[in-house]
């Protein structure tokens, strides 16, 4: 048969042009570029801002970081004039000292609609404190003593429709609250589900994952328990079945978690799907403490949470991973970066890092949907974070699982540095699939809406 020859033929040629042409890693893309050797704190936390910088910060009591506050200014009572805070501009690649004053270590945030960065709690002097930033060549922290009515340490935050937003819980809070407060005397209603999905030896429903949902209501996902939420009522709409084999998902079992891009079909939203990726298994940190570093989860569950009756579908990832970070690429696939194999999220307590990202396809038929990256050099793994950038980029900065700044010969080095990952769609092999603009020929005089 004339079709399937010439198919074989096809196949053939492919084999051919493979083996001749086969690269040293063969399923692995993507390439990696050291940005700054030093950017002087390290990227403990990170959020893109619209003018295309990224405002980053670390921890206030860790002794003397790599950078020097401005104009020899220091933080009031305190010796240390360094910095825990920098702006990164993407586009010049050069970064600026900021002064954050209060702790900021295990706070949270959100970008308001407005484009002010508006970032909650910390710890101790950072407990209640809320912080604005917003970008400028000159501009630095705002902060706001005493807004938060209870300690927001591991909290996390959501923007919600008409422009507040919810931070629930935080260690041994276990309530919500909201910001901006419609009244002085607003309260945190007790919130629960916290309590029910606490371990009191191991606390690890700590910062819960938040996605707002089609209908206002909001999915809560904790330790691994999940739930639909209306905070306006402070009710418990819809509990999600706990995904399967009841591992611990959240800090410190630190897993990761994304809202899988929306389904369209005929203009309106077919299915809205969650993805939990990695963690740490029961028993990881009791288990540290007589020196064994249990191997991290290697499995994600994917939840289409717009079911009537919706049910967790596992799937197993290439790399087990604790503490990895997820980024969407533009194309809608998912990237799982950063992390170790072994150990659990804290101090000391992660082994065996993960140098390559994985990709994630969620429209691949199940079993083809992950795909092994190129790997760094540098380990990342307690505190360090990614950021997706405009320009398709993915900004990887951060690791210090140490309990003050050391420099010195430690197992996983504080790292300063600040890499960029260029998924493979960024290959110079792609440049003839990229949209150009043709007409008008100078685009400077295009504008925003026009
Ligand atoms: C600290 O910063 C300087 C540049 O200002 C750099 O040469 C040095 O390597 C940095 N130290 C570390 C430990 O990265
Ligand atoms: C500095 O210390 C004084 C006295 O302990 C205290 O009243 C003040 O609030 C502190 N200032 C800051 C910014 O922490
Ligand atoms: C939450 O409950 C309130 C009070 O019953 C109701 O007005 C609101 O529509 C509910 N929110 C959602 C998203 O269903």
């Amino acid at each position: 048969m004339a079709f399937s020859t010439t198919l074989l033929y096809h196949h053939l040629l492919i084999l051919v042009l493979f083996i001749l042409h086969a690269p040293s890693c063969p399923a692995a893309g993507g390439s990696w570029s050291i940005l700054l050797s030093s950017i002087g704190i390290y990227g403990m936390h990170m959020q893109l801002l619209p003018n295309d910088c990224v405002v980053m910060y670390d921890h206030t009591d860790f002794g003397v970081s790599n950078i020097s506050l401005p104009y020899g200014k220091c933080r009031s009572n305190s010796t240390d004039c360094s910095a825990h805070s920098v702006e990164y501009d993407v586009v010049s690649n050069t970064i600026r000292p900021l002064m954050v004053v209060t702790n900021v270590w295990c706070s949270l945030g959100t970008l308001m609609p407005d484009s002010r960065l508006v970032q909650t709690g910390g710890w101790v002097d950072g407990y209640r404190r809320v912080r604005v930033y917003k970008s400028c060549s000159t501009c630095d922290w705002k902060e706001i003593p005493n807004v938060l009515n209870q300690q927001r340490w591991y909290a996390t935050n959501h923007l919600l429709p008409g422009g507040r937003q919810i931070i629930i819980g935080g260690r041994q809070a276990f309530n919500l609250e909201f910001y901006p407060k419609m009244s002085a005397s607003e309260n945190s209603p007790r919130f629960p589900f916290l309590v029910q999905t606490n371990d009191p030896n191991v606390e690890n429903n700590l910062y819960p994952f938040l996605f707002l949902y089609l209908d206002g209501n909001l999915f809560i996902f904790a330790n691994n328990p999940a739930i639909l939420f209306n905070y306006s009522k402070n009710q418990v709409v819809k509990t999600y079945p706990t995904m399967p084999g009841g591992q611990p998902r959240n800090y410190p079992s630190t897993s990761s978690a994304v809202l899988l891009p929306l389904r369209l079909k005929k203009g309106t939203v077919e299915s809205v799907e969650v993805l939990v990726c990695g963690g740490a298994p029961k028993g990881t940190f009791t288990n540290e403490n007589n020196g064994r570093f249990d191997g991290a989860l290697d499995t994600c569950g994917r939840i289409k949470i717009s079911d009537p009756n919706p049910q967790w579908v596992m799937e197993t990832m290439p790399l087990a991973r604790v503490m990895g970070d997820m980024s969407l690429f533009p194309k809608g696939h998912v990237l799982i970066i950063n992390g170790a194999s072994a150990g659990i999220a804290g101090w000391e307590l992660g082994r065996n890092p993960v140098l390559s990202p994985v990709t994630y396809r969620p429209d691949n038929k199940v079993g083809s949907r992950f795909e092994v990256e190129n790997p760094s050099t540098k380990p990342r793994v307690y505190h360090s974070t990614t950021v997706l950038l405009r320009d398709g980029r993915v900004l990887v900065g951060g690791s210090n699982p140490h309990d003050k700044y050391v420099f010195t010969n430690e197992l996983f080095p504080i790292e300063l540095s600040l890499e960029a990952f260029s998924p493979s769609y960024l290959d110079s092999s792609s440049s003839s699939l990229r949209p150009m603009i043709l007409s008008p020929k100078s685009k400077t005089k295009m504008r925003y809406g026009k």
